[in-house]
């Protein structure tokens, strides 16, 4: 392997797409971890081409309603959280939890309703009914998880114990026939279903297990992203009240009686959030330790700059490490430390970084780099200001005093976000209602047939947020 460290080449490894490949490891690192056939072969003419472009509708347009779903199931998440602590009579009282718990279990529903539709039976108020799919989906989910670094370095599923099982009632889970039934799939996942039918090649549960696939790659490191994002936010005092401040200004300081909606952060909304983009990208950077990984095609020599080359042989691997860069103090000062408005310069979002008196174009990479950067990256850092700015409206939240700081987990070294080492709790508590004088709420009967009713009338609660609970 050849590790490309200084940011100010990786230009020249990111152009050359033709002879540096970066699918022949991906395809062959996917298929064996998620379970599917090789798709780069005779069996599925034309399929990768085609996985690729229903990538697109992760984006530019097809944002708005991918974010307008995330807000709704965000907040039909968080209620659930806030009604099942009011069936028990301390819906006002502080609630301890563990904080990657959190974060992990409203963004997996959040996310998973979001993309694939609700299953039968998930929006009604009975909270055990949706909750012992969620809850069997999200076990087996991080079981598969922890094993996921084993996998994709090569380690033959039928020695990690119960993994293969797991695995396999995870892809039954999104069984073509059990699928057919959820309602309201987002367009691209639609897409993908409709992709994979053209294929007979292709058996049902390789096609389950693609979407098994997508699955993991919106999650498997928007959870921690999100982790971080609000760990810091909570540990730095300043940074939580600016940020705070920012989001409370969007609403024209309408608090303490904010009414969320689905429309509450509109797409422009969002781009205006420059410190909250910026605590991201510092969050990001902290914790992202992700491998650019490319094969040679071919041997030749890879000309770096002008005066610095080197040979490669087919077959080897050339690697960009954007840790190393995220870490440089050159391009950082003191880059150990978290500086929640480091990426804001002039009111605006910074996009200019130095290293030495060179301007470099590659300075911060959580999503990789070049044609092949993640394409879901809207769609992550969308839901991360969501999750962010709903949080933060709807509840006090602490960090537990008397804890350690949050350590990393490097045992995920190159797959992208890391976890936390060690537990970290924090308190949290909300103070909704619904607004007084109100009627009760109806049902729409006009959607007879299509699934779950919606409500008939306007329903409208109250968050109680309060400014200074730091
Ligand atoms: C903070 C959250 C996320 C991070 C840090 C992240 C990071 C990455 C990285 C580093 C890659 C490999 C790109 C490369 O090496 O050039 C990748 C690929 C991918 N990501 Fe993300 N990602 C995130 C969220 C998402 C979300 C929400 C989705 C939505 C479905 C998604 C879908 C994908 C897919 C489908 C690929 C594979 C692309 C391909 O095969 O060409 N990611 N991601």
């Amino acid at each position: 392997m050849t590790f490309v460290m200084n940011p100010l080449l990786y230009s020249a490894v990111i152009k050359q797409g033709k002879q540096l490949d970066f699918h022949e490891f991906s395809d062959a690192a996917a298929s064996t971890t998620f379970g599917f056939p090789a798709i780069r072969t005779a069996r599925f003419p034309g399929l990768s081409d085609k996985i690729q472009k229903s990538f697109l509708l992760l984006q530019g347009s097809y944002l708005n309603s991918l974010r307008r779903k995330m807000m709704e199931n965000l907040q039909f998440v968080l209620k659930q959280d806030f009604l099942s602590a009011q069936a028990e009579g301390r819906e006002n009282d502080w609630r301890q939890k563990d904080l990657y718990e959190f974060c992990e279990r409203v963004m997996f529903e959040a996310t998973f309703l979001t993309l694939y539709g609700r299953p039968p039976k998930t929006n009604t108020d009975a909270h055990l009914q949706r909750k012992s799919w969620l809850d069997a989906l999200l076990d087996n989910f991080k079981k598969f998880d922890a094993m996921l670094p084993l996998l994709i370095a090569g380690i033959p599923i039928s020695l990690l114990g119960r993994t293969k099982s797991i695995r396999e009632q995870i892809i039954r889970f999104f069984h073509p026939h059990r699928m057919a039934e959820w309602t309201s799939p987002s367009e691209f996942i639609q897409a993908r279903v409709e992709i994979f039918e053209q294929y007979d090649t292709l058996g049902d549960l390789d096609k389950a297990a693609h979407h098994f696939a997508i699955l993991w790659a919106s999650l498997g490191n928007t959870v921690s992203a999100c982790f971080w994002g609000l760990y810091h936010l909570l540990s730095s005092p300043q940074a939580f009240s600016v940020v705070r401040e920012e989001i409370f200004g969007m609403f024209g300081n309408k608090e303490p009686d904010l009414i969320l909606s689905q429309d509450t952060l509109t797409q422009e909304q969002l781009d205006k959030l420059i410190y909250l983009e910026s605590a991201i990208n510092e969050s990001l950077r902290l914790s992202s330790i992700s491998m650019n990984i490319r094969v040679v095609q071919k041997d030749f020599c890879l000309q770096l700059n002008p005066h610095f080359s080197v040979s490669v042989r087919k077959g080897d691997i050339v690697t960009l490490y954007p840790q190393s860069t995220h870490l440089d103090p050159d391009i950082y000062p003191n880059p150990q430390e978290y500086q929640f408005d480091r990426f804001v310069e002039n009111g605006k979002l910074k996009t200019e970084f130095f290293k030495g008196n060179q301007k470099i174009r590659y300075y911060h990479m959580p999503f990789g780099s070049g044609a092949t950067m993640c394409p879901g990256r809207f769609f992550a850092i969308s839901e991360l200001k969501q999750f962010l700015s709903i949080t933060l409206l709807m509840y006090d939240m602490q960090l537990t005093a008397g804890q350690q700081h949050a350590t990393m987990d490097k045992s995920r070294a190159g797959l992208g976000i890391m976890s936390p080492g060690n537990h970290i709790f924090f308190r949290y508590r909300v103070d909704m209602q619904l607004t007084a004088g109100q009627q009760h709420a109806t049902m729409d009967k006009s959607r007879a047939g299509l699934g779950i009713m919606s409500p008939g009338n306007h329903i409208f609660f109250r968050y109680r947020v309060k400014k200074n609970s730091m």
